[in-house]
């Protein structure tokens, strides 16, 4: 078999000609190949996606695809999921390995063990706490959820996953992402006061037994440095220049924004609810810069006008790193029968992992 391409060759090949290596390579793979892009993706490397979705709908995707080959333009928890989803038996490839989460990296298995330790000071964590994890998390922090009564979630099942967390133990303690939870769990009903703050920097995570006692849900100290860039001022000003305008956030924003917005959900549903909005409607929208550009592209013709809620450019610097030029790589790869870059979840993990997802996929259906 021929030696693996090196990506230095196609490190300084210009977009156009990466482009037309892709549309030739997923020409002859056929459908022994699924590319599969999320939404943040710059257009570059989302036009040449077969499907795109938020984390729930690339999952769902990822587990009922029979593609020999996955190809996913996301990052690398996503990638995680896919080869989990699928118990190993596909190539995951994730085009550049370096696209990872900083979010997810907030959290890490040495730290959640000790807080979950340290939890059991104060209370008994396996008979009172339900572990959730974020789908934006390492693998073996979902297979701690799985090992320890827990389950995953994404923004868009969010809810149902805390329903069925309390309806099984009295707490959940929540990692990696404290705006999601406390978002979540605010628009259940929970008071402010009883989701507390788990930093995990310190001992007992800042907290006093008694804070831990009353608490509904802990929230791991994580956050997306993406949705920190939008504040509830640039949603002031907006109301002040169009009164009759709609504002839309992803529930990773912090409580403020969200509490600002008129609507707040995933990826997926921001764009279902701008494109089902009437010609006339004027939107300001919290999420990656990617994604609403093109959907103020899109819905332009139709006489909607979409705006970005920073006045800065934000963008998700690791979905930035799949480029068409490590697309390119990988898919030229495969076709000489070379697998590059394949995310492999070792089995002790995948499989307690694979439990705390496939609940997640059964709850929330
Ligand atoms: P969605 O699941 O809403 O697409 O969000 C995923 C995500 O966090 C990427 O930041
Ligand atoms: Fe992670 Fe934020 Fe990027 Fe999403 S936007 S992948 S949460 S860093």
């Amino acid at each position: 078999m021929a030696a693996a391409l090196k990506i230095d060759r196609f490190n300084l090949l210009p977009d156009e000609d990466c482009d037309a290596r892709i549309v030739a390579a997923k020409k002859i793979l056929g459908k022994r190949l699924a590319v599969l892009g999320h939404h943040y993706q710059r257009d570059e490397v989302f036009k040449h996606a077969d499907f795109s979705g938020d984390s729930l709908k690339l999952s769902q995707m990822a587990a009922n695809s029979d593609a020999e080959h996955i190809v996913f333009c996301g990052v690398h928890f996503m990638a995680e999921v896919a080869d989990i989803l699928t118990f190993g038996e596909r190539n995951v490839i994730l085009p550049d390995l370096a696209a990872g989460c900083s979010m997810a990296d907030m959290a890490n298995l040495v730290k959640v063990r000790k807080c979950w330790n340290e939890l059991s000071e104060v209370l008994d964590p396996d008979q009172k706490v339900t572990p959730v994890t974020y789908i934006n998390s390492a693998a073996d922090l979902k297979a701690f959820c799985g090992s320890h009564g827990g389950i995953v979630c994404t923004s868009s099942n969010a809810r149902g996953v805390l329903e069925w967390s309390f309806s099984r133990r009295e707490k959940v303690l929540f990692f990696p992402d404290q705006h999601l939870g406390r978002n979540t769990g605010h628009r259940m009903g929970i008071p402010l006061e009883e989701m507390v703050l788990w930093d995990f920097t310190k001992p007992m995570g800042g907290l006093k037994p008694d804070e831990i006692r009353k608490a509904k849900i802990i929230l791991w100290k994580g956050f997306c440095s993406v949705h920190q860039m939008f504040h509830p001022n640039h949603i002031v000003k907006f109301r002040r220049d169009v009164p009759d305008g709609k504002v839309i956030s992803h529930p990773e924003n912090d409580f403020e924004v969200c509490e600002n917005s008129d609507y707040v959900g995933s990826t997926e549903y921001i764009l279902r609810t701008v494109r089902a909005s009437p010609a006339g409607t004027h939107w300001l929208v919290g999420t990656e810069l990617n994604l609403v550009n093109r959907l103020r592209d899109e819905m332009k013709p139709k006489g909607v006008t979409v705006q970005f809620m920073s006045p800065m450019v934000c963008m998700c610097s690791t979905m930035f790193r799949t480029d068409p030029q490590h697309l390119a790589w990988t898919l030229d790869n495969l076709v000489t029968g070379q697998v590059v870059n394949r995310i492999q979840v070792p089995q002790e993990i995948a499989d307690p992992a694979r439990a705390a997802l496939d609940l997640m996929l059964e709850v929330v259906d």
